[in-house]
This record gives structure tokens, C-alpha cells and sequence, in this order.
């Protein structure tokens, strides 16, 4: 196929990495992200001469109609739906009926991410070794549950999980019996995500992630990485969507078998037993505990900010690979990945994940772009006479890479300095990476 339109649905920095794995390829002449975002076309036209990169802000991520409306105006060889709101909506199913060529889960397969009690009561099923858990939908069943737990331990750690997706804001940790009874009280905030909700055994462990794709019967498993979680440095602070990632994770390298064998092979084989093929980005949130590997959770899409730090590492055609995967063919596809190390550091707006400031200039962007070896994605940024403006929380991805996380390190948070925030508004970790640094 030649001149392709890929639609990819989705905002952020995984939407822009994703433009641009697309844009890579031979037959691609044409991107558009709905909504994306401004630095989309403004970092990509110059690498790009000879190809479209449209963005059409006009849509809503949980309104599947208003995403069909930009489908039928493009009509697109491939819809690539990245986000988990417009996974969770339906919207893959929607495209299919209408005949579109989708890359990504149904509503039914997407529940493993977006329906905490259907994902853990799977992974009971298949014997996928996981946090002991109870759900609820009831306050003082709940209460019931833990006033039992803190009788027997005293010392327990919890997580109380809203059942529905909550951007990332919807798991509390609690270390004692008021602590969970606040965060069960929580839980009526998150509106319809919160109406039920998992309590579980809090793990303690090294957290990795792992990515694979599926294509339903079979799958592979792309690569490993470690996202950060927390606001501030050594894992302190609120969470939020995520201040950084690197990839790959040394935490997985002697066991990457064994995470496959326990934690993404039942999952795959699971799906397909009980009728609900998953075809998609496969996304585990694992942790190695004393007593062996454990899933903290599973995601139906590439994680915001792992795919930047994983996406440019490939070594093959990305439209071909998702094509093969559509087809049901990713068995005979060769999916490569080169050796490097990349580390991505979130540039957020001081104030996120709360109140991020907005309208802020944003200097200094241009000239780490043309640094070798390093990308630049953005998120909340908007664009206005040429200058770049925060419009959101995480505001831009420095993603480089080395032979190795040392080296990798030393390139990007040098690059990090060189931007800023009007107002002395950039916030960004400085311990991305560095836990595998330490290994190293
Ligand atoms: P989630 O919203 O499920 O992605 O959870 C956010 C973060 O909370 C995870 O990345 C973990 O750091 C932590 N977390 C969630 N569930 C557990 C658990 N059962 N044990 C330990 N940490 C957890
Ligand atoms: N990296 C966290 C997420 O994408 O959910």
C-alpha cells in the first residue's frame, strides 16, 4: 500500500510517538490524531517533509460518536484507538461495525484494564498470581472486609481501587484501618468508576512493565520498561499519570521467560478460551515480590510514557506489523528491536497533577529537537504564532537513548536543562532511570 492514512485516536506523548513510528513507514503518506496535540505537526513536518500530519481537536475521547464523525470525514486505511477511554467506550467495536479497519481491543477485551473487578476475578480463573482481593460495591461490606483484615494483621498495607478507569488517579494505598475506610469514603468521587470497587493486598516489590501484542491466538512480546509514578523523586509524592520511563527494565532480564510463562501467556490463551479474544497492546503492570511475580494490573493499550521510551527502538515496519496483527498473521512477522537503552523524562507544568499552570511560554524545545539521538514528544503543549504555550499536566518527553542506561542518562537530563517554563514553571524527576543505573 502506498500513501496510507493512519487515524490514530489519543492526545499525548504515546499518540505523538505513535505519529511518528507510523510516519516511519514506507506506506504511510498521512497521519491524523484525534485530538492530539499542536507539537505533533510542529516537531514532525521538518522530519517529514513529503508527508500530512493533521491533528482534528474537534472530538471527545468518551464519545465514541464524535470520533466516528472524523473516521468517516478521512476515511483511513487503519484506525489505530491508543487511548483507554476510547477503548473503554466502545469505539473499536463501533468503527468494526461500521467496516473500518481497527487496531485495538473491544469494549468486552478492553475490561481486563477498565473493569478492576472483571480483570482480577480473570486472572483467579487462570490462576494468574495476583494480590488476594475482595470487591464491593457496598460501604460497609467493605468496612466488614477490612475491620477482618486489621483484626487478624494489624500491620496490613491495602490498595482500594475504583472498578472503572479514573486517569491514572483511582488506586489508594492505606497502611491502617482509617486510611481504608477514607479512601472506601473516596471512592463515591470518581462518579461511575467508583460505584464498585477491588480491595487488595498491597505487594511490595520492584514494579516493570511489559508490552506484547496479540492478534488474538498468538502473540509477542515487544519489550520490557519501568515507569515512575510518583510526582517527586525516590517514588514520593501523589501519582500521576507518569513522570518517566526507561526501557528495557534490568529488573526482567533474567526472567523475562517466567513473566511470559506466569503473567502474559494464561492472559492471551485465557481470552481466547473464554470467547473474548484480546487483539491489541497487551500492557502488564507486574511486580517481582519475595514470594515470586505478581500482576498489579493489566492495560489494553501502550502505556503513557513506556511507548516513548520503547516505540523508537523498533526495528521493523510498524504499519506492517499492525496490519500482520489485524490479519491475524503476527506468527510469520518479524518483530525486531535494536539494543539500545532509551530513558523519556516527563517535562510536566508545576501544579500537576492537580492544577497545572497553563499558558505558559515554553523555550528551549527547538534546540534539544536537533540534538542526535534524542526525540522530543510533546502532550500539553499548545502552539500560537510560532511559540509554544502549556495547555496541561505532563507538557513534554525528552526521550534519549545510549548502549546503555548510563549513557542514556547522561545524554537526556543535560537536554532537560536546556528547556524552560516562563515562571519557573518546569518540574521534572532527576532519578528517572536510576534504579537500573545502580544495577548497572
Ligand atoms: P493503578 O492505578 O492500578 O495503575 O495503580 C497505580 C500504582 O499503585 C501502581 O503503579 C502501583 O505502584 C500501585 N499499586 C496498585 N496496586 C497495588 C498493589 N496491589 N500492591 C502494591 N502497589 C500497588
Ligand atoms: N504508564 C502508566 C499508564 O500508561 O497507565
Amino acid at each position: 500500500m502506498k500513501n496510507a492514512k493512519v487515524l490514530i485516536i489519543g492526545a499525548g506523548g504515546r499518540e505523538h510517538t505513535l505519529a511518528d513510528a507510523y510516519l516511519k513507514s514506507k506506506h504511510v503518506g498521512r497521519v491524523i490524531i484525534a485530538p492530539g496535540n499542536d507539537f505533533i505537526p510542529y516537531s514532525l513536518k521538518e522530519r517529514y517533509p513529503d508527508k500530512k500530519i493533521i491533528i482534528e481537536k474537534d472530538c471527545n475521547l468518551k464519545d465514541p460518536d464524535s470520533l466516528l464523525d472524523i473516521a468517516e470525514f478521512y476515511t483511513s486505511d487503519l484506525i489505530d484507538v491508543a487511548q483507554d477511554d476510547a477503548l473503554a467506550s466502545g469505539l473499536v467495536d463501533t468503527l468494526k461495525e461500521q467496516g473500518y479497519n481497527v487496531f485495538g481491543p473491544t469494549k468486552e477485551a478492553s475490561n481486563i484494564e477498565s473493569d478492576k473487578i472483571w480483570s482480577r476475578l480473570f486472572m483467579e480463573r487462570h490462576s494468574i498470581p495476583s494480590p488476594s482481593f475482595g470487591f464491593f460495591d457496598n460501604t460497609a461490606k467493605a468496612e466488614e472486609y477490612v475491620r477482618n483484615i486489621y483484626s487478624e494483621e494489624p500491620d496490613s498495607l491495602l490498595y482500594i481501587k475504583a472498578s472503572g478507569l479514573c486517569g491514572g488517579k483511582g488506586a489508594i494505598r492505606a497502611e491502617n484501618i482509617d486510611e481504608t475506610y477514607a479512601a472506601i469514603d473516596l471512592m463515591k468521587t470518581f462518579g461511575e468508576s467508583g460505584e464498585s470497587f477491588v480491595i487488595e493486598e498491597g505487594l511490595i516489590g520492584e514494579e516493570f512493565s511489559v508490552f506484547a501484542i496479540s492478534d488474538g491466538n498468538n502473540y509477542k512480546i515487544i519489550n520490557t520498561a519501568q515507569d515512575n509514578k510518583t510526582l517527586y523523586d525516590d517514588d514520593k509524592g501523589p501519582n500521576t499519570g507518569g513522570m518517566g520511563a526507561h526501557s528495557p527494565a534490568l529488573v526482567t532480564e533474567d526472567i523475562r521467560y517466567k513473566i511470559d510463562e506466569e503473567l502474559i501467556a494464561p492472559v492471551i490463551k485465557g481470552m481466547a478460551e473464554e470467547g473474548v479474544p484480546f487483539k491489541g497492546i497487551l500492557y502488564l503492570g507486574g511486580m517481582l515480590t519475595d514470594s515470586g511475580l505478581k500482576v498489579i494490573e493489566y492495560n489494553a493499550r501502550w502505556g503513557d510514557p513506556e511507548a516513548q521510551a520503547i516505540l523508537p527502538g523498533l526495528q521493523c515496519d510498524y504499519y506492517e506489523l499492525i496490519q500482520a496483527c489485524i490479519k491475524g498473521d503476527l506468527k510469520n512477522f518479524n518483530l525486531k528491536t535494536d539494543d539500545k537503552t532509551r530513558v523519556c523524562i516527563i517535562g510536566a507544568a508545576k501544579g500537576y497533577p492537580d492544577n497545572p499552570i497553563k499558558g505558559c511560554e515554553i523555550t528551549g524545545l527547538d534546540e534539544v529537537m536537533e540534538t542526535d539521538g534524542v526525540k522530543v514528544y510533546g502532550a500539553g503543549i499548545k502552539v500560537k504564532d510560532g511559540k509554544l504555550y502549556t495547555s496541561g499536566g505532563r507538557v513534554f518527553n525528552i526521550v534519549a537513548e545510549g548502549q546503555d542506561i548510563v549513557t542514556a542518562r547522561k545524554k537526556g537530563y543535560p537536554l532537560m536543562g536546556m528547556v524552560t517554563i516562563e515562571g519557573n514553571n518546569l518540574h521534572y524527576r532527576t532519578d528517572i532511570g536510576i534504579k537500573d543505573e545502580k544495577r548497572y
